[in-house]
């Protein structure tokens, strides 16, 4: 079975996508390989964050990986927070302070329209190849519910009556941004055997 190391330190990616990939191929966290770095996302685009994590950890390890980068896009905000989402609230990468800032940036505006996209990069056989996931929804004005991580408790995906916080894993991966490129990621990995 293939092995990739998935180049995160969010245990609670790592949990999602175990579930989504259902042991098709073999994860390894940073923590399962010995790897305790914080990894540097200096870039203004997703895709351009997701390759420097996993061309770092190619670079340390030699081995295949992957890894992701995912931001909140508003639409009224000009796609803010996007690429700056884990940051936006202050240098503490605290999901409360993240919530409070977009709330108020948002407070009284109608355009409540936002997605999530995710970019995943996997670095196969010295090779790099992009995949992207986006799940459209919309921002609530005040959170609901304490599962997930992040922005989950403002954030409905269309179709659901329900934010992410209230969801499953299963049900917010029915929906999910990361899910989608995951599974573009999954599918390329079959095509391969
Ligand atoms: P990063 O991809 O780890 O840089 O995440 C960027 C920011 O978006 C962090 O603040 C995360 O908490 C948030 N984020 C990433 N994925 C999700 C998600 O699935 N739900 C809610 N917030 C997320």
């Amino acid at each position: 079975m293939l092995t990739l190391i998935f180049a995160t330190n969010n245990q609670n990616k790592v949990d999602e996508i175990r579930v989504v990939t259902k042991g098709q191929f073999n994860i390894i966290t940073l923590k399962e390989a010995g790897i305790d770095i914080d990894i540097p996302e200096p870039h203004d685009t997703l895709e351009a964050n997701a390759s420097e994590k996993s061309s770092v950890i190619h670079q340390l390890t030699r081995q295949n990986v992957f890894s992701e980068d995912t931001g909140l896009e508003v639409e009224s905000l000009n796609g803010e927070p996007g690429v700056k989402s884990a940051r936006y609230g202050g240098e503490g990468r605290d999901f409360q302070a993240n919530i409070d800032k977009l709330l108020k940036n948002l407070e009284g505006n109608k355009n409540r329209k936002a997605q999530f996209r995710t970019v995943v990069s996997l670095v196969l056989n010295e090779k790099e190849y992009l995949f992207e996931g986006i799940c459209k929804g919309h921002i609530i004005e005040e959170q609901r519910g304490g599962k997930g991580f992040g922005y989950d408790p403002i954030f409905i995906p269309d179709g659901a009556g329900k934010t992410f916080a209230e969801m499953t894993m299963e049900e917010k991966n029915s929906f999910s941004h990361r899910k989608k490129a995951i599974a573009k990621l999954t599918d390329f990995l079959g095509e391969l055997n």
